[in-house]
């Protein structure tokens, strides 16, 4: 049996090609078992996962435990604001604590960046990064591609723009690494203050210039301004930033092709998008919601394989 090349999913970063090859063959089979009368497969029977959110989350927490239901595992959830931490805790302590109840699996969402990293080296369970501040978000990542690959055959050759706050983005950072991996060719859209200098040492091009941006590629992906992790101003305001990259559905009809528009997700309906534009038939946010249970479900999968009982 084909085996992942790692015991954790930590980054994007970590991966190889044929990781992501292996998670997407077995995506396909997940997608298909979701869409039966009965959704739930009984693999997982025997190993029990930890959700751990010391940050808030709406859809990838429900994602993840919708995808641990469907394998049948068995599930403990934690959320950081009722819990402990706010004592004065560790998280050390606080996940061996939890692992003491013989979790086998742990999803981490974190606001410090590498806090998976670290968990992985300090205990004995399989880590799951379900985001590190402004670092990765593997499995967001993993069913953006998965989305392209479904709608347009393939994300090889393809020419994806990423637009937004980029500097203060996991999505953009792991979606990055996955689709040069796959080889994909990635451009990034946003005020020059949201876009890290960095950015091209990893051979993305920058596009400050949003129709240019659209004219060039397949696929939008668009970024929530991440409000939460800014302790300064980096534009003049959300009607400016809106104007110059926000997508409407005049700019989209004026491009003379039909791109496919993505959104991780929350959407700030208004700012980043209109709502004609999030809700039109070139969007395929809901399907990116769809694929990431089957994407999740794929990922526990794989990593509880390799768990010796
Ligand atoms: C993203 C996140 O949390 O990084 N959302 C998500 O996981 N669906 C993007 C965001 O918060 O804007």
């Amino acid at each position: 049996m084909k085996a992942l090349s790692t015991d954790h999913l930590l980054g994007i970063k970590y991966l190889k090609k044929e990781d992501i090859n292996l998670i997407f063959e077995t995506a396909d089979h997940f997608k298909e078992v979701i869409n039966r009368p009965i959704k739930k497969v009984p693999s997982l029977r025997d190993i029990t996962i930890a959700n751990l959110f010391f940050e808030n989350s709406t859809r990838t927490k429900l994602s993840f435990e919708l995808a641990e239901k469907r394998l049948s595992a068995d599930i403990i959830n934690f959320s950081a604001g009722q819990s402990s931490v706010k004592k004065g805790e560790t998280l050390i302590d606080t996940v061996n604590n939890i692992l003491s109840m013989k979790v086998d699996i742990v999803v981490m969402r974190h606001p410090n960046v590498g806090a998976g990293v670290f968990l992985s080296k300090h205990v004995n369970a399989r880590i799951i990064n379900a985001g590190d501040g402004a670092h990765e978000h593997p499995t967001q990542a993993l069913l953006d591609s998965y989305s392209i690959r479904e709608k347009l055959g393939s994300v090889k050759g393809k020419k994806i723009v990423i637009i937004g706050d980029i500097l203060h983005s996991r999505v953009a950072l792991s979606n990055i690494f996955a689709l040069q991996l796959q080889g994909a060719k990635v451009k990034i859209c946003g005020p020059t203050t949201l876009i890290p200098k960095f950015i091209t040492s990893l051979g993305v091009e920058v596009e400050t210039n949003l129709k240019k941006a659209l004219e060039w590629c397949d696929v939008a992906n668009v970024l929530r301004v991440q409000h939460e992790r800014m302790d300064i101003k980096y534009f003049p305001s959300i009607r400016e930033y809106t104007q110059l990259f926000g997508i409407d559905k005049a700019l989209l009809d004026s491009l003379g092709k039909k791109i496919v528009i993505m959104h991780p997700g929350p959407i700030n309906r208004g700012v980043e998008i209109t709502s004609d534009v999030a809700d039109s038939d070139q969007s395929i946010i809901l399907n990116q919601v769809e694929n990431g249970v089957a994407i999740r479900m794929a990922v526990i999968y794989l990593l509880a394989q390799q768990i010796k009982k």
